[in-house]
């Protein structure tokens, strides 16, 4: 869940470290740090970090934190060093613990990481890379490592259940966990795999597996919010934008797998709520579960669907792998379709939304719901795209009290908790999402004067909805009816729904693109 990014080459080490940084700050923001020969770590954004730095040596390697072990402090920040070896790590270490009392070791941070700086410097031997086998192989967990060893101009890196790319431009190489770390200097890559290890010097690289380089050809300038006030605002409006291309997706071959066969969908938190519309658009016999259940679930499988937009979700990927050791066939819905989730699968469907940066997803999951009008050859872009302007476009309503719950019944009840999840997520105010339908078995006890409620009310059992909607506001609580023309009800109610939270966050001086504790890419369990 950290960003890692590292450099070796001639350009002027500031500018890339800086450029770096910024691109995976989404992946981790606690804390930042770097090595180029000094070490230099704080607790913070990576904005005032590097209001402090002036000159960066190359090569150097950098790292944005999402603390998983020992709390968010300068000492358990990124990079750690042990004698002549420097570690900036993304993932955990599960025997972190046995490994530390094996070491007869004065330990600086509480981080699993430190161990395998310490691990590293231990068995430093001339050849780094039988270290580096070694090392790895005494470690339980998942990792992406990027390594420098003092008086060694190159950079190490080794690979496990984490993403971790090599940039290769001309007498320059980079390390990071996304391409959009080093796209405006090289669209030459590596997408390393589990197992791998190596290292890169100045546009040269070893790996002790044989792999591709490959040339991204996407728009870089997606990366960069332009003019709007945040990258989850810029996402909302591409909105717009996406539809003709999440439909040019050919999904004959996908709909008849889906038309003969139950399948069990497995995703988390937005991507979950995809599997729900779904279900409820479709007639196909689909099952959608929460990814991190999924495995004391599963029964038999014989097909499941993965949704992912990041592709790197680690729940998912634990999931999926779970199903297919019992013999499970994989389709996947991904924006990534070089990631690990994809390399899983039997077919992979790309989404299509170009580069999400935001940490709440939105366009992302919009593409996900238009999969699911493709899947059953509801294709009307135009009409679409009006019912998205509409989203876009209606006035927004002020959320005032205490409690906010979102209600729906059938399709709605989706939105219900798309809703909620955008509003708690970004805004930090507890929301919850019910059935309207179930409001009477318990959840209405907590209505009154003190209660907002967001109603959705399009037309998918929307004459009961109504009956449920008098019963809360019966018991005083403040209702907001979600109103839109019928067609494509959901997807203009799905783009307002993200503007509320979003304009609500703002309001409350939160920032939506960083949301505390939570990262883009959910890469530890
Ligand atoms: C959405 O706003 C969240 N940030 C989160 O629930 C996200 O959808 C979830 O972590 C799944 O991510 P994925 O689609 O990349 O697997
Ligand atoms: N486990 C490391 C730490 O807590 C890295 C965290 C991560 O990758 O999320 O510092």
């Amino acid at each position: 869940m950290c960003g890692i990014i590292g450099y070796s080459g001639d350009r002027e080490g500031l500018e890339v470290l800086k450029y770096g940084l910024k691109a995976v700050e989404y992946r981790g923001y606690d804390s930042v740090g770097y090595y180029d020969g000094t070490l230099v770590k704080d607790v913070g954004k990576v904005d005032d970090f590097l209001k402090k730095v002036e000159k960066v040596n190359v090569p150097f390697i950098a790292h944005t934190r999402w603390a998983t072990h020992g709390g968010v402090s300068p000492k358990n920040a990124h990079p750690h060093k042990v004698g002549k070896i420097t570690v900036v790590h993304n993932g955990t270490i599960e025997n972190y613990k046995e490994l530390k009392e094996q070491l007869n070791h004065n330990w600086n941070s509480e981080t699993d990481t430190e161990v395998i700086a310490a691990l590293l410097d231990k068995y430093n031997e001339e050849n780094f890379l039988e270290t580096i086998k070694k090392v790895i192989s005494m470690l339980k967990g998942t990792f992406a490592l990027a390594i420098i060893r003092d008086g060694d101009p190159k950079i190490y890196f080794a690979k496990k259940d984490t993403p971790l790319l090599l940039g290769i431009g001309e007498n320059e190489s980079f390390i990071a966990s996304d391409l959009i770390a080093f796209l405006p200097y090289t669209n030459k890559f590596i997408r390393l795999e589990d197992g791998d290890f190596g290292y890169v010097y100045k546009g040269t690289y070893w790996i002790n597996n044989k792999r591709e380089i490959k040339e991204f050809e996407g728009n870089v300038e997606a990366a960069f919010k332009g003019s709007y006030e945040t990258f989850m605002l810029k996402e909302i409006h591409e909105q717009l934008d996406i539809v003709p291309q999440v439909f040019s997706v050919d999904l004959s071959e996908i709909r008849d797998i889906f038309k003969n066969n139950r399948i069990d969908i497995i995703s988390a938190g937005t991507s979950y709520h995809a599997a729900w519309y779904l279900k409820y658009l479709t007639n196909y016999d689909v099952q959608p579960y929460v990814a991190s259940e999924y495995p004391y679930l599963m029964r038999d499988p014989e097909w499941i669907f993965a949704i992912s937009q990041s592709g790197e979700t680690i729940d998912t990927i634990k999931a999926v792998k779970k199903a297919k050791e019992k013999g499970a066939k994989v389709i996947s819905l991904t924006n990534y379709i070089s990631s690990t989730l994809a390399s899983l699968s039997d077919y992979v469907i790309p989404l299509n939304a170009g580069i999400e940066i935001g940490v709440a997803a939105t366009k992302t999951f919009m593409a996900q719901l238009l999969f699911a009008h493709n899947l059953i050859e509801d294709r009307n872009i135009d009409e679409i795209k009006e019912a998205i302007k509409r989203g876009l476009e209606a006035p927004l309503f002020d959320i005032k009290r205490e409690k906010v719950f979102f209600l729906g019944r059938a399709i709605n009840y989706v939105l219900a908790m798309e809703g909620a999840l955008k509003f708690k997520e970004i805004t930090y105010i507890p929301a919850e999402a019910f059935p309207a339908g179930e409001m009477k078995h318990g959840p209405l006890s907590l209505f009154d004067d003190n209660t907002d409620v967001v109603f959705f009310l399009g037309p998918q059992g929307r004459d009961l909805a109504k009956v449920n909607l008098e019963e809360v506001e019966a018991r005083g609580a403040h209702v907001h009816k979600v109103i839109f023309p019928d067609q494509y009800y959901t997807i203009s109610a799905t783009v307002f729904l993200q503007r509320l939270a979003h304009d609500h966050a703002l309001k409350l001086g939160r920032d939506p693109d960083k949301p505390r504790n939570l990262a883009k890419s959910v890469t530890v369990e």
